[in-house]
């Protein structure tokens, strides 16, 4: 039996001060091996939106868009938290239309899901969500769904001013219930600053090493996604490369007969083999 973790591990992690890991996945395969490798929660972020779906930011995406993802990575996970990103527009209208929204996350086999800002119109539609039971990680620092308020892919938190906002913002979220806090593009001492005053882990995402845990999304670490890289996306392969050569070989091997080979093919009987040439005549092309 593989043990699930939960929004207990992850309180138990905070409390004896181990770290842990986030990554994100978008399909059952990808999540089916992160899963294996150990990562203690699998997220489901809305940067499929450009991984994934090729759009150019993480507005674009719908609500039944990251259902769908949900399904698939779910299906393949079986050990981490799997998280689902909200995306734009899901949970900002009306706080019953949010909650309907996380649901059915959660019924396409999600274990919680993550939400974007900490105003006082956000931090009420987390409190229902968490009422009604469903797990909240919350995002903020730089929040890429507010990149048109934000006006860029600005670090956050670089002043003594920002940083006391930023805690004021995370303890807000913290008294909403949210089980851990994604603090995006910080400098890392206001990161450190405000990890030491919470109850709930903080999780890093280009906020520096003395977070809870980290984040990074996972076409970045296996070097797939190409369009960006962010300073703090560590690149652990290279799988553009790997895809690119094993595409163009394929494309050779295609092109001058060389796949498939016979072990690669299903073969008829000898004797079906005569009976077809036989049926034929003479003057036709054979089968070998
Ligand atoms: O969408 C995403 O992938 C994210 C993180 C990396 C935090 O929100």
């Amino acid at each position: 039996m593989v043990k699930k973790i939960s929004v207990n591990t992850i309180r138990k992690y905070k409390n004896n001060g181990e770290k842990f890991s986030v990554l994100t996945a978008y399909d059952y395969s990808t999540a089916k091996y992160i899963d294996e490798a150990g990562i203690d929660i699998i997220l489901i972020g809305d940067s499929l939106a450009m991984t994934a779906l090729g759009y150019e930011n993480t507005n674009a995406v719908s609500v039944e868009e990251m259902e769908i993802f949900t399904r698939a990575v779910s299906r393949g996970t079986q050990h981490a938290m799997v998280i689902t990103d909200m995306p734009f527009m899901s949970y900002h209208k009306r706080e019953a239309e949010a909650v309907e929204n996380c649901g059915r996350m959660i019924k396409a086999g999600a274990n919680g899901v993550k939400i974007e800002g900490a105003s006082d119109y956000i931090i009420k539609v987390i409190k229902h969500i968490t009422e009604v039971g469903i797990p909240v990680m919350g995002h903020i620092g730089f929040t890429p769904q507010f990149l048109n308020a934000i006006g860029g892919y600005n670090i956050q938190g670089k002043t003594y001013e920002t940083t006391l906002e930023l805690l004021e913002q995370a303890k807000k979220l913290e008294q909403a219930g949210v089980f851990s806090i994604v603090l995006e593009m910080l400098p890392e001492e206001s990161a450190q600053y405000i990890t030491g005053r919470l109850n709930v882990p903080t999780i890093s995402c280009g906020a520096g090493r003395y977070c809870d845990a980290q984040v990074l999304v996972c076409d970045d670490l296996f070097g797939k996604f190409s369009d960006f890289k962010p300073k703090f996306a560590r690149k652990y392969g290279d799988m553009k490369s790997l895809i690119l050569k094993c595409a163009k070989q394929y494309n050779d091997d295609v092109k001058s007969g060389k796949f498939p080979l016979e072990e690669e093919v299903f073969k008829l009987g000898e004797d079906e083999v005569k009976r077809l040439n036989a049926h034929e005549g003479e003057n036709t092309n054979s089968l070998h």
